[in-house]
């Protein structure tokens, strides 16, 4: 039978944060700073942000928190301790994404770095639902999601981890039924070509779709 998928991403992060951390930050073409730069460029003013799956809350969490008031969300024990003593400014909630309960229309921009993969596809649709909830109208969504259609547990920095996605049109098609435009839709690749996601800014009621392929070799 199969281990519960949310378990075995808890304790897996429970064991892998800091290695996670230490991997990370030696991936020196990582996209997610370009993407968040340039969506914190449409977000006026002090935004209201959530950061989903927000690890150990470097960069991106703390980024979020220098511009206004910002919430990292994380399953992991381990990843939220971590993340409230490198981000002091910020508030950290210890819980899956799936069963976050927080008020309508109350964020500007919510992010979701890496994270959404791990959370079981039959899900995605209802969390980009909910996300579209807790956004304010023309509220931006920036996240990365798998590329293809894969339903896995295998192996992360030694310890079992789910990885679960659908392919690029099905995951445009289950945000634009979630009630968000997509102008930003990108397939890139980087480390050496090892890791490739799906990079979408989603605007809730917002504007046309542009889509882009940047796979390289
Ligand atoms: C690959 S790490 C990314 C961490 C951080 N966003 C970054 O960019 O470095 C994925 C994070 O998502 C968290 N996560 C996975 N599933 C989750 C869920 N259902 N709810 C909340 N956090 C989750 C993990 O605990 C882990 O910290």
């Amino acid at each position: 039978m199969r281990q519960d998928p949310e378990r075995l991403v808890e304790t897996g992060y429970d064991e892998i944060a800091v290695p996670y951390q230490v991997w990370v930050s030696q991936v020196e073409d990582d996209p997610r700073l370009r993407y968040l730069g340039n969506v914190l460029k449409q977000v006026p003013g002090r935004p209201d942000s959530l950061d989903l799956g927000c690890g150990a809350g470097v960069p991106c969490t703390a980024l979020l928190a220098e511009r206004g008031p910002t919430i990292g969300v994380d399953i992991s024990a381990a990843q939220v301790e971590l993340a409230g003593r490198n981000v002091p400014d910020a508030q950290f909630i210890r819980s899956s994404m799936r069963a976050l309960e927080l008020p309508p229309e109350s964020f500007d921009l919510i992010t979701a770095f890496y994270s959404i993969p791990h959370l079981p596809r039959e899900e995605h649709g209802d969390l980009f639902r909910r996300i579209a909830g807790w956004l304010r109208p023309g509220g931006r969504f920036l996240a990365t999601l798998g590329h293809r259609d894969l339903d896995v547990v295998k192996d992360f920095l030694g310890v079992p981890m789910v990885t679960s996605s659908y392919d690029v049109e099905t995951n445009r098609r289950l945000l634009i039924d979630a009630g968000f435009a997509v102008p930003v839709d990108e397939v890139v690749t980087w480390y050496g070509g090892h890791v490739t996601y799906q990079w979408v800014v989603a605007i809730k009621n917002g504007e046309r779709t542009v889509v882009a392929d940047r796979r390289r070799p």
